[in-house]
């Protein structure tokens, strides 16, 4: 009862915070039942004036009410489907810069995580260099024998943690409040997105597990050509504090510096389009937070990645659906795009698969009008999305962060690259990789002339595939779980490789790879 009663208090606060900010004057007032929308406009007389544009507001409560809420901002701009795409958008240039915490706090957490004085972990031990929400980052030098080593020390805010805990129960209050009180809100499951967003934070409020993922990260990209990640010194990483190998550097946002290095700033674009679709078509395990402040570019014109709190894993259903969905868009089969999301029990059945496709023609048309270099991968999704929720597709979070992840990797690219072509940035990645898990690329482009891919890939590359026997289970396990390869899907790799049109042929690649992928390892 008390609890309750704490509950409401704090998050009243927080409701005077967003109707003072004018954060309330964005709902649609259409969207709520009357008494709600009585509410809504008592509610706008305590709104400050002079609140700013929409993304302003929302920034300037958010941050107000502190990390808690700039992180469920920031995870609410990857959920159109629960506020709604414009707000989701405004949601997006959400930033949380805040002033650092004191130098004393910063070398007193270390001392306490690491179990040592600070002189004997690190020979310098330097100024904050960037704040945020949940941490701030020092530089600092490390004796190596004779050498001192530059390395950037990550520490915790103090206290956000518990913070953190306190928020979240307010969410969970309020998200069971919602669920028992406006049963419409059921369908957005509140309870399941507050778990969601309890589960990142969990991984973000630890940096032993952003440790973690920076070496899972460097394990597998050892190889990757024009990308690396720094690596992680365990010995001075705890939960509080993470210590990387310091990147000299400059930001991909900084041109006069690239520029002034020489580093040609188109091929820094294609590395950045490619290394985000190798690491999800051949690792479904992807930096999911690739804005500009996250990348630098070494002298050697290496991409670096740095920050590993928020990582993205899709696994062979979604990066099947994806392929199956992305095709049937390039060969304008848009009723096989709408199968899909049926056979995926992603959409409920009662809904009419023609008044779907008719809405998925809506997107797909226009896309075949444009030039390569206007064609967005990630606006593609987004459309597709929108359409997707009118007719009560389950949100599939992974797809929609990964879709997230290409907007900032796409407007990453063409900052560096206006006139990119998103198709043919990505042949050399998605060649290489047919070659190293199909053998010789003949194959797949045979499979191009229009045959049939199960067939071809079963029939002739049996090293590779093991025994045959446990293959064909899994394709029938694939069959079950309802996906089957569309014989029309198959013929339009076909019809496009006759049309030679070169940026749907490069297209039908990745999706040829994205299928075999997942008939392999389904
Ligand atoms: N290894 C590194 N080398 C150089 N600078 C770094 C390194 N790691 C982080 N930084 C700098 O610190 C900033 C904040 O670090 P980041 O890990 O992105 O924290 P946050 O999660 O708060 O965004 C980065 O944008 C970058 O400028
Ligand atoms: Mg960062």
């Amino acid at each position: 009862m008390i609890a309750g009663a704490i509950h409401i208090l704090r998050l009243g606060r927080a409701g005077f915070v967003f109707a003072r900010e004018g954060v309330l004057g964005l709902v649609d007032p259409q969207a709520l039942p009357p008494p709600a929308r009585l509410g809504l406009r008592l509610a706008r007389f305590i709104e400050r004036r002079g609140t700013g544009t929409r993304s302003d507001r929302l920034t300037a409560a958010l941050t107000r009410l502190g990390p808690t809420y700039v992180k469920l901002g920031q995870f609410l701009s990857t959920r159109p489907d629960v506020v709604g795409a414009t707000i989701a958008r405004d949601l997006e240039s959400l930033q949380d810069k805040v002033p650092p915490f004191d130098q004393k706090l910063a070398e007193q957490i270390v001392v306490e995580t690491l179990g040592m004085p600070i002189a004997e972990a690190y020979a310098s031990f330097g100024p904050p260099i960037a704040a945020a929400s949940i941490a701030q980052v020092h530089k600092a030098t490390v004796r190596d024998g004779e050498v001192l080593r530059d390395v950037a020390v990550k520490i915790l805010r103090p206290h956000v943690a518990d913070r953190f805990r306190a928020d979240l129960s307010d969410y969970y209050f309020a998200a069971r409040l919602a669920e028992k009180l406006v049963p419409d809100s059921r369908r957005l499951k509140p309870i399941g997105i507050v778990d969601t967003l309890a589960r990142s934070m969990a991984i973000e409020l630890d940096l032993r597990l952003e440790a973690a993922a920076a070496s899972e990260m460097a394990e597998r990209t050892r190889d990757d050509p024009g990308f690396r990640v720094p690596s992680v010194d365990w010995n001075r990483t705890g939960r509080n504090v993470l210590t990387t190998e310091w990147i000299d550097g400059l930001k991909l946002g900084d041109r006069a510096g690239l520029d002034a290095a020489g580093i040609d700033p188109r091929a820094l674009g294609q590395i950045v389009i490619q290394s985000f679709l190798r690491h999800a078509l051949r690792d479904g395990f992807f930096h999911a937070d690739m804005h500009q402040g996250n990348l630098f570019a070494d002298r050697a014109g290496n991409l670096v990645a740095v920050d590993f709190g928020i990582m993205g894993r899709i696994g062979p259903k979604e990066r099947r659906f994806l392929a199956e969905i992305l095709l049937g868009f390039i060969t304008k089969h848009y009723r096989r795009v709408a199968e899909v999301h049926f056979e995926a029990g992603y959409v409920p059945a009662h809904h009419s698969v023609d008044e779907f496709a008719q809405a998925i023609r809506a997107i797909g048309e226009p896309i075949h009008s444009r030039t390569a270099d206007q064609i967005s991968m990630a606006k593609l999704l987004s459309l597709l999305f929108e359409v997707t929720a009118i007719f009560d597709m389950k949100t599939r979070t992974e797809l929609i962060l990964l879709q997230k992840t290409m907007v900032v990797v796409e407007g990453v690219a063409r900052s560096l690259d206006p006139r990119l072509d998103i198709w043919t940035s990505s042949e050399p990645v998605v060649r290489e990789w047919i070659t190293r898990n199909l053998g010789p690329v003949g194959r797949i482009e045979e499979v191009g002339a229009g045959a049939k891919l199960v067939g071809r890939i079963v029939g002739e590359a049996p090293a590779l595939l093991g025994r045959a026997a446990m293959l064909s289970e899994r394709i029938d396990d694939l069959t079950k779980d309802g996906f089957v390869l569309a014989p029309e899907s198959l013929k339009g790799i076909g019809e496009a490789e006759a049309r030679r049109n070169r940026s749907s042929t490069v297209a039908l690649w990745i999706i040829a790879a994205l299928l075999a992928a997942n008939l392999i390892w389904g």
